[in-house]
């Protein structure tokens, strides 16, 4: 392998706008394709392995990361961090030095952003962050397929309002913001609110973000209505976080202060009953399929920026 630093994907603010960019119009050119990719006769990953390491659990992005390489021609190998040595003290960078020797690109769902930094430090393939307790980068990707899909290529202008916990998925939305040039409004209690130094590296950037704990008012007129669960992976203090968030739910009464046409995301899976009510995600505003199917098409892209040539 040659010296160069490999095209890691960790974060949004780690990717220039314009290969984000470029990533979503290869992501929907190749959902277009999708029927010959399935069939195989296009497969510019072959030859390739991409390995999937889960120190927390997932469905969604292990299934899409899996068929979205095999679609591509190239090969998956799981490997559960509890089950590897990983589980066992062996050091990240240890890991990331002996993987590189094997697979063509490694992503990593872990919770300190600080172990997804030292698998890139050390790996000398593409590093794919698959979410921590800070950021989920690739369902964002997916998010922005979707509000492209539903609201036009050019985000800019569009209001989306993020309403519940300041979590990853929401540092996410931040950081998109920034990148996308949509306005985000966040609708969080105090305690819960994004780290402040998401908010700040956006607002350098020149993004509209507004910060506020009144859900009601921060979503008139939006045109995307966006929330996650209220107890992400790790986090504890369940009862607390219920209280406080209850008054950001979903529902059928919030939805209607929204835009009439806005729709209804979440990266799932949901809580219903809790941050979204059956009504809302069940109902004709809701994206959460597209949303979901998405992720398959933006791992696709994310997988063949960083493999490419
Ligand atoms: N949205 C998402 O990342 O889902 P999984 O936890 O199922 O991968
Ligand atoms: N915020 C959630 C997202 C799950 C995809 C979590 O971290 O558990």
């Amino acid at each position: 392998r040659s010296g160069a630093t490999p095209r890691h994907f960790l974060d949004l603010d780690q990717v220039d706008g314009a290969a984000l960019t470029g990533i979503l119009d290869l992501a929907e050119r190749l959902k277009d394709q999708g029927a010959a990719r399935a069939v195989g006769r296009d497969r510019p990953l072959a030859g390739k392995t991409l390995v999937l390491i889960f120190e927390k659990n997932s469905t969604r992005t292990r299934v899409s990361f899996e068929v979205a390489m095999r679609q591509l021609g190239g090969d998956v190998i799981v490997l559960e961090g509890d089950k590897s040595q990983l589980g066992r003290g062996e050091t990240v960078a240890d890991t990331a030095r002996v993987l590189s020797r094997y697979v063509d690109a490694i992503m990593i769902r872990t919770s300190a952003p600080e172990k997804l930094a030292e698998m890139a430090r050390f790996a000398s393939v593409p590093v794919i962050n698959g979410l921590t307790d800070v950021a989920h980068p690739c369902q964002l990707m997916a998010d922005m397929l979707t509000l492209r899909a539903h609201k036009g290529a050019d985000l800019r202008g569009r209001v989306v309002t993020w309403a519940g916990d300041g979590n990853n998925v929401a540092q996410s939305w931040v950081k998109a913001a920034a990148r996308f040039g949509f306005e985000l409004r966040l609708a969080c209690p105090d305690p819960l609110r994004v780290d402040r130094s998401v908010v700040d590296w956006a607002l350098a950037q020149g993004a509209r973000v507004v910060e506020g704990t009144d859900p009601e008012t921060l979503v008139a007129g939006a045109d995307c209505v966006v929330t996650d669960t209220w107890v992400s992976m790790g986090d504890k203090d369940a009862a607390d976080r219920h209280n406080m968030l209850r008054p950001y739910q979903v529902n059928e009464a919030l939805m209607a202060r929204a835009a009439p046409d806005a729709v209804f995301m979440h990266c799932l899976p949901a809580h219903r009953g809790e941050e979204v009510t059956d009504a809302v995600i069940d109902g004709p505003q809701s994206v959460v399929w597209d949303e979901a199917e998405n992720r398959l098409h933006a791992q696709k892209g994310i997988l063949a920026w960083c493999l490419g040539d």
